[in-house]
């Protein structure tokens, strides 16, 4: 019998929507590369709230091709080489086909018949990452849904061997506390808040001129945190950090976590893919000496959202994360088994993401990373010498991978307006939909931010970028000194 349930799974009506929607999405991927049309069309949320509210009282359509245009336009498209601002990645079509594969298969995954291959593959991606990463032939470990959650369960992996106590078992009144960089992403002090450790527990290490972690202070906040009765178990390296794309002295991190054994931590959610490429390695030097490293697939490697490997010097510490007995999932819980992912993951039913980067490595090589990074870390020093040569800009820091900070600051005429100026022009940019990029604060003054994600961005695209916002800001700054007019950020 045929029920509107029976025919939802018709693989016919799935085929004739499939090659549908791989033409739909064809053709927006041809549109967004050419750069032609606006990276976006910024409506305010509650405008696009209320459009889709209104699309939601329709009467259902057979057809969802519509909707799915509709989605495809209403979104900001990373494949326009005008898109520069967040490190999300342009994902290689191939990876979104693997998606296509993965999602009809849903492999759960927690135990390995649910997902025989993609933990199979799960294994073998992540030991290609330990070993380019230089972790050594112990080294091993899983994937995970993003970089804040791999950061969580790494530095859950550092407290449960460096703690004091086993705080899995017993709870535990311990102040315990990480010592990590001013610049590291919120994620890792959320991370440490869910786990208890409190404002006291993340001990912000100040960060020199180049944004980078001032190391030498390290026993010093050692030393401070043990007087106010505080045990840090960890030490947390930013490769790169997330405002400036600035690399931590590793090395100089490893020496310390060594001498006090402490656990070393690196996160490369964002640089650690440097290791895949002969000239940029050298800024990731020490990260081969860390206990744990996150890496996300999902921003070097152009693989959509979201893949993160967690990776440890031993792989047995892996296993010491979550310590649960759940005798219906496995028969036995104590195994060190590497294909039960639910083990040492923190989800039990997860997403077959090995298989979009497996795809990748199978079908182009490791190459393919490569060239990515040294496309857009090349571009970037392009981008920042373009900068620094026109006197209506200032660089906030010469860039160490491809994140580019700096600020228009004119003429000089309007210097006690910058901050409200440059918020002017980021949002100017992003009205007219031209271009995508960002803004941060750095050392308390607004600056200006672009990601180089879309290695089909070109300098012609980097020159018009640079020559739309000095026309943007020549003109506020014009408006402002005819009217006095004051900007609010
Ligand atoms: C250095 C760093 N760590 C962690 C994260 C968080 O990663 P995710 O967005 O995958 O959760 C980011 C995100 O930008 C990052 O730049």
């Amino acid at each position: 019998m045929n029920t509107p349930l029976t025919a939802a799974y018709s693989p016919a009506a799935f085929r004739q929507q499939a090659h549908a929607l791989v033409d739909l999405l064809a053709d927006h991927l041809e549109r967004a590369q050419s750069g032609t049309n606006p990276v976006l069309d910024y409506t305010e949320p509650d405008e696009q709230l209320a459009y889709w509210q209104t699309d939601f009282e329709k009467p259902v359509n057979a057809d969802p091709l519509p909707l799915l245009t509709d989605m495809i336009q209403r979104s900001i498209h990373l494949h326009n080489p005008r898109f520069m601002g967040h490190q999300v990645a342009p994902p290689l079509p191939l990876t979104a086909l693997t998606g296509l594969l993965t999602g009809l298969l849903n492999q759960g995954m927690a135990v390995y018949e649910m997902g025989m291959t993609a933990n199979a593959l799960e294994r073998i991606v992540t030991q290609w990452l330990a070993t380019k990463l230089g972790l050594g032939s112990d080294a091993g470990g899983l994937l995970t849904s993003g970089g804040t959650l791999a950061n969580l369960t790494a530095l859950l992996t550092a407290r449960a061997i460096f703690a004091p106590t086993d705080v899995w078992e017993h709870g535990t009144t311990d102040r315990l506390a990480i010592l990590v960089s001013e610049e590291a992403h919120y994620c890792v002090d959320r991370a440490a808040r869910i786990m208890g450790l409190g404002t006291d527990g993340i001990i912000k290490i100040p960060t020199n001129e180049r944004f980078q972690m001032q190391t030498d202070l390290l026993e010093t906040y050692l030393e401070r945190a043990k007087t106010q009765g505080l045990t840090v178990f960890a030490v947390v390296g930013s490769a790169c950090s997330t405002s400036t794309g600035s690399y931590d002295d590793l090395s100089a991190i490893a020496d310390f976590c060594e001498q006090h054994k402490l656990w070393f931590h690196a996160d490369g959610a964002h640089g650690g893919a440097a290791v895949l490429s002969d000239t940029y390695r050298p800024l990731v030097q020490g990260i081969e000496r860390a206990d744990s490293v996150v890496v996300d697939f999902h921003k070097m490697m152009m693989v959509p959202a979201l893949v993160t490997a967690v990776l440890y010097r031993r792989d047995a510490d892996s296993f010491r994360t979550f310590q649960q007995k759940a005798q219906y999932l496995w028969a036995d819980a104590d195994a060190k088994d590497w294909f039960n992912s639910g083990k040492r993951a923190f989800e039990c039913t997860k997403l077959m993401m090995s298989a979009k980067v497996y795809t990748v490595l199978r079908t182009y090589g490791e190459a393919i990373f490569t060239e990515n990074v040294e496309t857009l870390y090349d571009l970037a020093r392009w981008f920042a010498q373009a900068v620094s040569s026109r006197p209506s800009f200032t660089l906030a820091v010469a860039p160490e991978s491809n994140i580019v900070c700096f600020r228009y600051i004119g003429d000089g005429s309007q210097s006690n307006q910058l901050d409200a100026i440059n918020t002017q022009i980021r949002r100017q940019l992003l009205k007219d939909g031209q271009f995508f990029i960002v803004q941060t604060s750095l050392r308390g003054q607004v600056y200006l931010r672009v990601s180089l994600m879309n290695p089909l961005t070109t300098t012609e695209h980097l020159t018009a970028l640079v020559n739309e916002i000095e026309r943007i800001g020549a003109d506020l700054t014009n408006l402002s000194n005819s009217d006095s007019a004051t900007y609010s950020a």
